[in-house]
């Protein structure tokens, strides 16, 4: 007896590729018709594990690149040659990767190389500037330029891949993965040290990574958030570290004295959720936590100075605060002290997607 069924490739290697892929793999597993091998090459670790193991993902592969401080040209290099090894194996009909990072540049990019269509998740994202955020918007638009299936989170992104050039046939409006995923992840679930921690005090949450901080811009980050606590002594600040060795580095250099801030682990997905839902507002450089508070109307202080979310800025949720002290500072006092600016920003949107995204990807993946 003949197999039939489209044999599909998936490659990911950080949290928020397998936060956002968690959904669809659930989707395709559901509809049955597919052949699905999953390829993690643990870009991430712990970061990953905990996802795959939340969401109860079983890779049929895993390249456990990560080192230390890696650089790009050695994650680069590492899962082009180990996912065309792969690739060389399996031979698939359609290799799905998801996002910016450099484990999806890669592997695409391995997937052109041997022709076979790549189907590109959350397509269509730019900040306009090549080197923020550094390397994302130049693997997104890499990507791009290489990908058969195109599929864009919102109306916005699908038309900037039209201004591209890419032909309408190709792209396919589906929303956000990871508003399926946030939907999956309903229940509340807080780590017991934070709950006493926070001991029903208002509290914001605070997550920062970018590779484009400087160690300076760091400081400054970290400066504007210890000056805010200090000067507001009857709040406090949740701060899930980054496993990157720099943010840890300099966050608990700068901030290991200020009483009022909780720096711990990096949350399960549904301990995060559930403090997003809770929290004051929200100060970050995550690409997905934009997402994720532009759906739940959380307001959300930007460290950056550009975004791809502009549909997120559009619908008030989002201000870009950049990587400084005194900026970080000014827009969080007044988060907290005047009500109608807390107000104005906490709107809810659908602008990202309705919780179906997956299932949308599955029926055109099933077409093409
Ligand atoms: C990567 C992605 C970024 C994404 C982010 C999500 C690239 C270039 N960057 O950035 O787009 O927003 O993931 O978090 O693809 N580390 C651990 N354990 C882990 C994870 C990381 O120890 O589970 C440490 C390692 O020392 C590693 C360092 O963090 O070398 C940096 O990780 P890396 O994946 O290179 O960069 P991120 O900043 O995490
Ligand atoms: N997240 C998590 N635990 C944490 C911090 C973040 O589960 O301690 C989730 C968050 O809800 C979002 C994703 O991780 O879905 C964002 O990942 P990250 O900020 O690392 O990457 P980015 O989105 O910037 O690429």
């Amino acid at each position: 007896m003949t197999n039939n069924r489209k044999r599909l490739f998936m490659v990911f290697g950080t949290r928020p590729e397998a936060i956002k892929l968690a959904p669809l793999i659930k989707s395709i597993q559901e509809d049955g018709g597919f052949e699905l091998k999953i390829c993690v090459t643990a870009q991430h670790r712990e970061l990953l594990d905990g996802v795959l193991r939340e969401f109860n993902i079983n890779p049929q592969f895993d390249l456990s690149i990560m080192q230390e401080d890696q650089t790009l040209d050695y994650i680069t290099y590492e899962v082009l040659r180990t996912v065309g090894e792969l690739l060389d194996l399996c031979v698939p009909d359609i290799v799905i990767v998801q996002g910016d990072t450099t484990t999806a540049f890669a592997s695409a990019l391995a997937a052109f190389y041997r022709n076979i269509p790549i189907a590109h998740i959350e397509a269509g994202l730019r900040s306009g500037n090549i080197s923020a955020p550094f390397p994302e918007e130049f693997n997104r638009r890499a990507i791009s330029a290489i990908s058969s299936y195109h599929f864009a989170p919102t109306s916005a992104a699908e038309a900037t891949l039209l201004s591209e050039g890419i032909g309408a046939d190709k792209i396919y409006t589906v929303g956000n993965t990871v508003i399926d995923s946030l939907l999956m992840t309903k229940e509340d679930k807080i780590d017991y040290k934070i709950l006493k921690f926070i001991n029903d005090r208002p509290f914001f949450l605070v997550t920062v990574h970018r590779r484009e901080h400087s160690d300076k811009e760091l400081e400054e980050i970290f400066e504007g958030i210890k000056n805010l606590l200090e000067d507001n002594p009857r709040i406090c600040a949740v701060y899930p570290l980054h496993k990157s060795p720099r943010v840890i580095k300099k966050a608990t250099e700068i901030l290991k004295d200020t009483e009022n801030i909780f720096l711990c682990e990096p949350q399960s997905v549904k301990s995060f959720h559930s403090l997003l839902r809770k929290c004051l507002f929200v100060l970050t450089d995550s690409g997905g936590i934009q997402e994720e508070v532009t759906f739940l109307g959380k307001p959300a202080l930007i460290a950056r100075y550009v975004t791809e979310r502009n549909e997120g800025m559009e619908s008030g949720v989002l201000k870009l605060v950049g990587a400084d002290g005194d900026a970080i500072y000014a827009a969080a006092t007044l988060l907290l002290h005047d009500k109608y600016e807390c107000e104005k920003m906490t709107r809810p949107s659908l602008v990202y997607g309705d919780g179906n995204a997956s299932r949308r990807i599955v029926e055109v993946l099933k077409r093409v």
